[in-house]
């Protein structure tokens, strides 16, 4: 079996190999490579080649930035496009790809992978673990009165549901041809600032023509502008029936403040002609629930794991991200795909980290996929100490991780790759 590279001539056979691994027709058509795979970037996409010159499994990777927990944005290689003919699994045609494709992104100098598990059984073992999680809202349109304001100097107006408050911002519905370059700037903005998002190239944007997310369907957008007139939120929808109710679904409201998601979610909230409303992707702890009066009137649903993480360099990855707590652990880490294994002390110091080789004895020892689980502040360590993935070596070490990696805002993302 040989693992090559691929070059643009090599679209037309990955896109045809992806499309009979995911049981759709080989020859379902891909126009200018189709609007999504043309967002590929073929030199770094992977083939595998039979013995007899058959390719039977691919893979590729995009370029993106990931926002780690304290707003900074790395660089992270987007796996996606796996795939293995049915003919050719379950004989190593995968572990051969991500193999080689790990390597390469080593060499590329990128320190983290991420990718959305079509499965949650296939990746573990490569060392990825579930990062991030999102879930679905739904709120009946009856029963989605806001709170009332409270505590002292609580602004009028209230959460989702009550009148606007005057002054304080608008909304306006664009049409696909004024969305221009207002949603990707947005969209910048807002990934920059939350953990657990990605970038989203350009050429994405263009292939949409500036619609969210990469799709043939229709979608209104509802832009949000601050009181100086400034766009700092969106949300793409669509209305129709689902089931027998007619719902208004919102596929992704990007906000670049609280007070921005605010006002979306009660425009969506309050539109006419709709009996609930579904946000798609929320985290699943998201504060909308607590603003609205009846608190049970927000049903979560559809709650899953979204970005897995995959690290390749422990001590760059650790010192990459923010920290808001400060202490000493000694990190044990294994990696058995790659056949590796370190022991770090991480020191957590006025703001910053550093993370150094060690002989002491460890706190915690755990697989380079639970580290992935944690990083982004998503799972707390004890949460796996008590699954018996992660091994807590004395009293409290658990407590402490759990402190350490906590997050500034907890992770989301909810961009599909
Ligand atoms: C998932 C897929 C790529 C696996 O390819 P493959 O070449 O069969 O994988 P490998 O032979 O390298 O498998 C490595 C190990 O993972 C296990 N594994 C692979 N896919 C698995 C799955 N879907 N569920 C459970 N275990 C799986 C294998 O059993 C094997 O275990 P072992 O080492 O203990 O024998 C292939 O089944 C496929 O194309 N599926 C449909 C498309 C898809 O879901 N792609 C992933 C998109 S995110």
């Amino acid at each position: 079996m040989e693992i090559r590279p691929t070059t643009d001539e090599d679209l037309e056979v990955f896109v045809e190999t992806v499309h009979t691994a995911f049981g759709q027709f080989p020859e379902t058509p891909i126009a200018d490579g189709g609007r999504w795979w043309s967002a590929l970037e073929m030199d770094r996409g992977l083939l595998a080649v039979a013995p007899d010159g058959k390719p039977v499994g691919t893979a590729a990777a995009h370029s993106f930035e990931l926002t780690l927990p304290g707003g900074k944005p790395v660089p992270a290689a987007g796996v996606t496009a796996v795939g293995v003919l049915p003919s050719h699994r379950r004989r190593g045609v995968l572990s051969a790809m991500m193999r080689h494709q790990l390597a390469e992104v080593r060499e590329r100098g990128e320190f983290l992978a991420v990718l959305l598990a079509s499965e949650a059984r296939i990746y573990g073992r490569f060392g990825y673990g579930p990062a991030t999680s999102t879930a679905r809202l739904t709120v009946a349109r009856h029963r989605a009165e806001a709170a009332e304001p409270r505590g002292a100097g609580a602004p009028e107006g209230g959460g989702p549901g009550a009148p606007d408050t005057p002054g304080t911002g608008s909304v306006e519905v664009l049409r696909r041809a004024e969305c221009g370059e207002i949603l990707e700037a947005v969209y910048d903005r807002y990934r920059r600032a939350q953990p657990g998002a990605l970038s989203r190239p350009h050429r994405w944007w263009d292939l949409g023509a500036g619609q969210p997310p990469v799709s043939r369907a229709p979608r209104h957008v509802a832009v949000h502008r601050n009181a100086d007139g400034d766009a700092d939120g969106y949300a793409s929808y669509s209305i129709g029936p689902v089931g027998d109710q007619n719902t208004l679904t919102v596929d992704e409201t990007i906000a670049v403040d609280d007070a921005a998601f605010t006002a979306l979610a009660r425009y969506a909230l309050g539109h006419d002609l709709v009996s609930q409303v579904v946000f798609r992707h929320v985290q699943p702890e998201h504060p909308l629930r607590w603003q609205l009066a009846d608190v049970r009137a927000g049903e979560v649903g559809g709650h899953t794991d979204w970005l897995w993480v995959r690290l390749l360099d422990v001590p760059r990855a650790l010192t990459a991200r923010g920290w808001f707590t400060e202490g000493e652990l000694v990190l044990e880490v294994d990696d058995p795909f790659l056949g590796e294994q370190g022991r770090y002390l991480l020191t957590v110091r006025d703001g910053g980290a550093e993370c150094v080789p060690t002989d002491r004895q460890p706190d915690l020892s755990l697989d380079v996929r639970d580290l992935g689980s944690v990083y982004l502040g998503g799972t707390r360590p004890s949460t796996l100490v008590r699954a018996g993935h992660i091994r807590a070596h004395r009293p409290g070490a658990a407590m402490l991780a759990d402190a350490l990696f906590g997050s500034d805002l907890s992770p989301h993302c909810l961009h599909w790759f």
